[in-house]
């Protein structure tokens, strides 16, 4: 694993976006996994940049998201096909049809787990996955105690995850209890994986996950059963760590 840590999230976006650009430039067609949540952010702000600077061509790009709700459509404020529109999709040249986020209204849920991996397999795979880690060190829907084999499939979230969401829900009720979400297993089957953290709430979570052993109990921890994975985090995600990282 590569580490690299940065002094702010605007310096952590700016080298994730360097570090895809550079693989999206050599690969046409290129297969890029995203996730949903407030850390990525920075990141697609420079990707947009890049983009619209005429840097960085998005016309034949994939995409597949890691997660979605089950039961919020594609419309609604919080599903995570909408913050993918309003985050990335909507300002860069991409064939939105060829953007993918888990179909959280499907009628047979499970159905649509294995045609999503089948899908992923279909275009040759993820070329790089795009990460960011719960405070308790999940990754994706994946949430302690997830099968480091686990694939694409209908998960429950825990209470730590709701309560996190909450913030952006009215009440705590409407807060969805179910997600799809790619698995463990698939996660790991990416070319690469560029790992973002910041935040001091994320700081154990981090220093479990780089420094702590390989368990089901912190599943960003199998990400060191990973040959090429980049972990670009924020000084404030990073104060727990205790061996010495590039900085
Ligand atoms: C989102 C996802 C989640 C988030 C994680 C961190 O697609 O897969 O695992 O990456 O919950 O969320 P933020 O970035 O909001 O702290």
């Amino acid at each position: 694993m590569q580490v690299t840590i940065v002094r702010d999230k605007e310096q952590m976006g700016k080298r994730a976006a360097a570090l895809i650009a550079e693989q999206m430039r050599a690969k046409p067609h290129f297969v890029l996994g995203l996730a949903t949540g407030s850390t990525p952010l920075p990141l697609y702000h420079e990707l947009i940049r890049m983009n619209q600077a005429g840097e960085l061509d998005f016309s034949t790009t994939i995409t597949f998201n890691l997660d979605e709700y089950v039961g919020l459509p594609p419309t609604h404020d919080q599903s995570y096909r909408r913050f993918m529109n309003v985050n990335l999709f909507d300002h860069i040249n991409i064939n939105q049809a060829a953007t993918h986020v888990p179909d959280g209204m499907a009628a047979d849920p499970d159905a649509f787990c294995e045609a999503y991996e089948r899908m992923i397999a279909d275009v040759g795979g993820i070329d790089c996955q795009v990460l960011g880690i719960g405070s308790n060190g999940h990754i994706a829907f994946n949430e302690p105690g997830s099968s480091l084999a686990s694939r694409t499939r209908v998960v429950k979230l825990t209470k730590s995850t709701i309560k996190d969401n909450s913030r952006f829900f009215a009440r705590m009720e409407d807060v969805p209890t179910r997600a799809i979400s790619m698995g463990i297993g698939t996660v790991l089957e990416a070319q690469r994986i560029v790992m973002l953290a910041y935040g001091a709430n994320k700081a154990d979570a981090v220093a479990a996950a780089l420094e702590g052993p390989v368990t089901v109990s912190v599943p960003a921890s199998a990400l060191q059963m990973h040959p090429r994975v980049n972990w670009i985090i924020v000084e404030d995600a990073a104060t727990k760590l205790k061996l010495e990282w590039d900085r």
